[in-house]
């Protein structure tokens, strides 16, 4: 990142503090280093600055590297700020425990790795996991489980009593997030929630997270690489490169600012790119199109001038 870009960065994050009211999670000026004190110390991330506001879908986009796993393990205390303040819910994510239960019942994080996450060798134990360490009755458990499990698109009857073992790769991502949301989280963090998947699966995926928000008032922070999921899913999306935030916004301005993306590697979703390309062929098409829906209306409406 260059100095100016740098700075720039920094007065976004500056300004962006004095503006966080009611924000359900503030990230302010964090920075993580691994293996700090080491000759192989390396800053995932530096200085970022996030909010993240009731009901709202967070996208988190940068390229390989660029520190967005880092950076979901501060917002439920699996990571707690050695440089920077992380406070969910008014509880400051410190280096005590108070206030990290509450944290962690608030904030459900899944992995990108969904091997890292499911244990149990069956289905339904592994997403009775959490809820079990919750005292739950025995009838709401099971009632969680079947409601997580169905959330996520696993019927109940049917995946309860498989072997994890035996699941396809997208069945085992579908089981870690049902034990993510068996725990009723306000927030649900999901680190490539989609990776893996064929597409009709992950359009199955995305309308329930879409449900989920609808129906549940879930707040949703989704990392991801498909810039098509993030234009159809996120309010808000954050940039990253080098563990630094360099541009925020809703994602019809940020995949319409050249500036943004290309600079850190990134493309703007499809649809936007047939609509800029054809705008420089001097077709008049509007250049902000997020969606197959959004460029097919703009394409038919310049045919329609053009007649
Ligand atoms: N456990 C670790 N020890 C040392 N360095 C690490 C560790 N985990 C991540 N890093 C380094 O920190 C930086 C940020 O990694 P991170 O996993 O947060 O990136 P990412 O944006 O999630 O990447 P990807 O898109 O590939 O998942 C990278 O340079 C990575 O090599
Ligand atoms: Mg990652």
């Amino acid at each position: 990142m260059t100095a100016s870009r740098a700075a720039a960065s920094a007065a976004g994050a500056r300004a962006e503090i004095g503006r966080a009211d009611g924000a359900l999670i503030h990230v302010e000026d964090l920075w993580h280093t691994y293996m700090a004190g080491t000759p192989f110390a390396e800053a995932a991330l530096r200085g970022v600055t996030m909010h993240v506001y009731p009901g709202e879908v967070v996208g988190v986009i940068g390229h390989t590297g660029s520190g967005k796993s880092t950076l979901i393990q501060y917002l439920n205390g699996l990571l707690r700020p050695a440089r920077g303040r992380v406070v969910v819910a008014g509880h400051e994510v410190g280096r005590s425990n108070a206030g990290i239960e509450a944290v962690r019942r608030l904030v459900g994080v899944a992995f990108q790795d969904p091997e890292d996450q499911v244990f149990e060798p069956l289905v339904g134990d592994d997403v009775a996991y959490g809820p079990r360490q919750l005292g739950l009755a025995a009838e709401e458990l099971r009632a969680r489980v079947r409601w997580a499990m169905e959330a996520v698109g696993l019927p109940f009857d049917a995946f309860k009593d498989r072997y994890t073992y035996t699941l396809s790769g997208g069945e085992l991502r579908k089981t870690a997030l049902a034990g993510v949301l068996a725990m009723r989280p306000q927030v649900l963090v999901l680190d490539e929630p989609t990776s893996g998947l064929d597409p009709a699966t992950r359009l199955d995926v995305r309308e329930r997270l879409l449900a989920l928000r609808r129906r549940d008032g879930l707040t949703l922070v989704l990392v991801s690489h498909d810039m098509d999921e993030i234009a159809g899913l996120a309010d808000r999306v954050y940039v990253l490169h080098a563990g630094a935030v360099v541009a925020s916004g809703p994602p019809r301005e940020v995949f319409a600012r050249p500036d943004a993306l290309a600079p850190y590697g990134l493309l703007p979703p499809f649809p936007t790119q047939v609509c800029v390309r054809l705008r420089a062929r001097g077709i008049p098409v509007r250049g902000d199109a997020l969606t197959i829906e959004e460029a097919g209306a703009a394409i038919a409406a310049a045919l329609r001038e053009a007649r």
